[in-house]
């Protein structure tokens, strides 16, 4: 056996680092804290390593439905945001409402020399370039049925009685319980339930598959006969087969007049 020559053991370190390295650096990665979200608003904690040579600009971009165009992302904000960016690592919290659709979330390179100046966001900030994808998460997003989200309470304007509002995923029936005073919650109520669609909508984006959203369903009812000055317990339910699922919202207020 001959002993490698200078020559060959030259070529095969060449050959190491030009085609060899770049493979096995490590690629990127992401991972999340949670793929399922209970209630709309909870968060989900987006983590991310390997990012090599990591520029101010690389910024991670929200993605609902997850199969959307690079460009079309709902949400943005600088890795940056988190304080060990520069090591190519780091963590950002993002609280997250339920579209009635999937998840997904990308992180991207982005330098000074590609900021386009004509694409401003709102602000005025030049809006982050989607060309440089680094990593994406897998799809995530609420689980169903987590009962309804968006329940409140205002005044009608009419005297003695109060509108109860929410929306839910799929129209199921639900009713609003209630009771007077330190009484039973005695009262019990269903919802009239209403939607809007695609078509409802005047004109772009609203009307067109990037813009529009499911709305899912809007629950209503106006409860009355409340006395002057009197507290008023609530609660909202939802059925689920036969039965009342448990209570989503149980509160306790005063009326005054
Ligand atoms: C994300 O990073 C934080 C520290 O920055 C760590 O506490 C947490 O466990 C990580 N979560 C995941 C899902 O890797
Ligand atoms: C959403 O959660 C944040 C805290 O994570 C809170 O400050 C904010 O008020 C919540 N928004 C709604 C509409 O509940
Ligand atoms: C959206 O509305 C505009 C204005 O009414 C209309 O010209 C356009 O055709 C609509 N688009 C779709 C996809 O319906």
């Amino acid at each position: 056996m001959n002993s490698p020559t200078p020559l060959s053991f030259l070529f095969f370190f060449i050959f190491f680092a030009l085609f060899i390295t770049p493979s096995i650096s490590k690629s990127p990665s992401l991972s999340l804290s949670t793929t399922s979200l209970s209630k709309s608003n909870n968060s989900v904690t987006v983590n991310w390593s390997g990012v090599d040579s990591p520029s101010q600009l690389d910024w991670l971009g929200i993605y609902s439905p997850p199969d959307s165009s690079l460009r079309n992302y709902i949400g943005y904000l600088y890795l940056n945001a988190s304080p060990t960016w520069q090591s190519g690592l780091g963590s950002i919290t993002i609280p997250l409402i339920n579209l009635r659709s999937k998840y997904k979330i990308r992180i991207f390179r982005w330098t000074e020399s590609e900021i386009i100046p004509t694409r401003q966001d709102h602000d005025h900030n030049p809006l982050p370039q989607p060309k440089h994808l680094l990593a994406e998460t897998e799809e995530f997003g609420f689980g169903s049925g987590h009962g309804p989200d968006q329940i409140h309470l205002a005044l009608t304007g009419g005297s003695g009685e109060m509108r109860v509002m929410f929306v839910s995923g799929g129209g199921e029936e639900s009713v609003v319980r209630y009771g007077l005073g330190s009484g039973q919650m005695d009262r019990e109520v269903g919802t009239r339930v209403g939607r809007y669609e695609r078509e409802d909508m005047c004109d772009a984006p609203a009307n067109n598959s990037v813009g529009w959203r499911d709305p899912g369903f809007i629950h209503d009812k106006v409860i009355w006969s409340l006395e002057r000055s009197t507290s008023i317990r609530w609660e909202v339910m939802q059925r689920v087969g036969a039965t009342l699922s448990a209570s989503f919202h149980q509160t306790k207020i005063q009326v005054k007049r």
